[in-house]
């Protein structure tokens, strides 16, 4: 049996000392840890030895394909057309897979979405749909294929059957400060992608003060390792550098953000949001083999949002999974949070810039992220900002207005979030919001 063909103590001790695991020893660890034969404690010294001491390409190589192997991998070959995702390395205000999965879908290509929970300061894709009253995002795998095929697209959660192993680390690295390290990154994303059973996949890789991987040179390291990943494995894949220094869009929370997708779905995105949507869509349209070039992929997705396609298709999978679709199109009529606050300039001048990880983590104390595994998300709870970075404000005037059902965190929030804002006399430049392609080819600069 496999847990007695290696001892667990020794191969934390050799990660510890920074020698590289063989692919078998990597692949035990993960199916023991899976099957319930290491503890979290013991998979926890590993991940902070992994995470301290790195992964070598093979290590991370054989990590993604333990975990990949831990479940099934699904065989989409008689759902036609190529099936295209996109993920995202996680970030503030992050919402644009409701946005584009639907664009895409309504583009004609099947997007077989399997999405995560927030991860420490960065929101998740499920906690957001959660917040629908009846949304399901736990459904088995015979529903997930039965709603793909209805519908073309799909917005679920991981079954117990894919990639279980990464499931139960990222809900581990999550609670334990070993979420930023490019190879645990890059085997979780890419092991829950290929067991999809998709043909081509699209990343949105962040950097700036709310990515997991902040420095730009860094962030690209990661881009590449997943785009290598992929492609070893026989995927199409293209990533994009986009920029996380402050959150992406006004709205950071769960209902919030959903309201936010509900406003661009009906084409009155804000900006930034629709900027990497048109783009990170276009580019699935273009792999998804509808589009000949990314550009034309990006005419047919601002096209979606202008004729209504994209909307149709949204009240469409809000209705097949449960959702209640009469709050999606009148969100005003949403329950909102007992305790509303606005948070006022406390100086003249423009807002230089605003700390994306702090902001991240204020929107987590209100209520809408998770301090430890088992805590519950108060759907209602975040932070609408009202300036952004460039804009020109008064002292007095309102920046941010906070939602939360738990009154104590209000005036703490505050604090936090007023030492997360830079104020400057000067108007700050405008950052670029895409800087770079990746794909097979190498790192091209994105000046569009
Ligand atoms: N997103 C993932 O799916 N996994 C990570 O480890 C980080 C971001």
């Amino acid at each position: 049996m496999s847990q007695r063909k290696y001892n667990t103590v020794s191969l934390i001790r050799k990660k510890r000392d920074g020698k590289s695991l063989s692919s078998d020893e990597i692949e035990f660890m993960v199916r023991s840890y899976t099957d319930d034969e290491i503890p979290d404690y013991q998979m926890s010294a590993f991940l902070m030895a992994a995470f301290l001491r790195g992964l070598t390409d093979g290590e991370a190589a054989s990590l993604t394909k333990s975990m990949l192997h831990s479940g099934v991998v699904l065989d989409l070959s008689h759902i036609s057309g190529k099936k295209v995702d996109k993920h995202s390395t996680g970030g503030v205000g992050d919402k644009l897979s409701l946005i584009l999965a639907p664009i895409v879908a309504s583009c004609g290509v099947p997007v077989p979405m399997i999405s995560g929970r927030g991860l420490g300061h960065t929101g998740g894709t499920l906690d957001k749909l959660e917040s629908i009253p009846g949304f399901t995002v736990d459904v088995t795998l015979e529903r997930y294929l039965e709603i793909l095929k209805r519908q073309n697209m799909v917005l679920v959660g991981q079954t117990e059957e894919v990639a279980p192993a990464d499931k139960r680390l990222y809900a581990l690295r999550d609670v334990t400060a070993t979420v930023e390290s490019i190879p645990l990154i890059a085997g979780s994303i890419m092991s829950k992608k290929l067991a999809e059973g998709i043909d081509a996949l699209v990343l949105d890789v962040k950097f700036g003060s709310g990515a997991f991987m902040q420095e730009h040179s860094q962030a690209m390291e990661l881009a590449k390792t997943l785009v290598g990943i992929g492609e070893e494995f026989g995927k199409r894949t293209i990533a994009y550098m986009t920029d996380m220094d402050q959150p992406l869009g006004y709205a950071i929370g769960n209902w919030l953000e959903v309201r936010e997708s509900i406003d661009a779905l009906r084409g009155g995105g804000p900006d930034d949001v629709m900027e990497i949507t048109h783009l990170l869509a276009g580019t699935m349209i273009h792999l998804g083999g509808k589009a000949g070039t990314v550009e034309e992929g990006i005419d047919q997705s601002r096209g979606a949002i202008q004729d209504g396609s994209a909307w149709k298709k949204w009240l469409e999978i809000v209705a097949e999974q449960g959702g209640d679709t009469k709050l999606v199109e009148n969100p005003g009529i949403y329950p909102a949070a007992e305790h509303v606050k606005d948070v006022k300039a406390v100086e003249d001048g423009y807002i230089s810039a605003m700390n994306a990880y702090e902001i991240g983590m204020v929107s987590l104390e209100l209520g809408a992220g998770r301090r430890a595994k088992e805590d519950r998300i108060d759907p209602a709870a975040g932070i609408l900002l009202k300036k952004k970075v460039g804009d020109r404000v008064k002292k007095g005037e309102t920046i941010a207005r906070f939602y939360t059902n738990n009154r104590n965190e209000m005036d703490k929030s505050e604090h936090f979030f007023l030492n997360a804002i830079t104020f400057s006399n000067t108007k700050p430049d405008k950052r670029q919001l895409i800087t770079h392609q990746v794909d097979t080819n190498g790192v091209h600069p994105w000046n569009r």
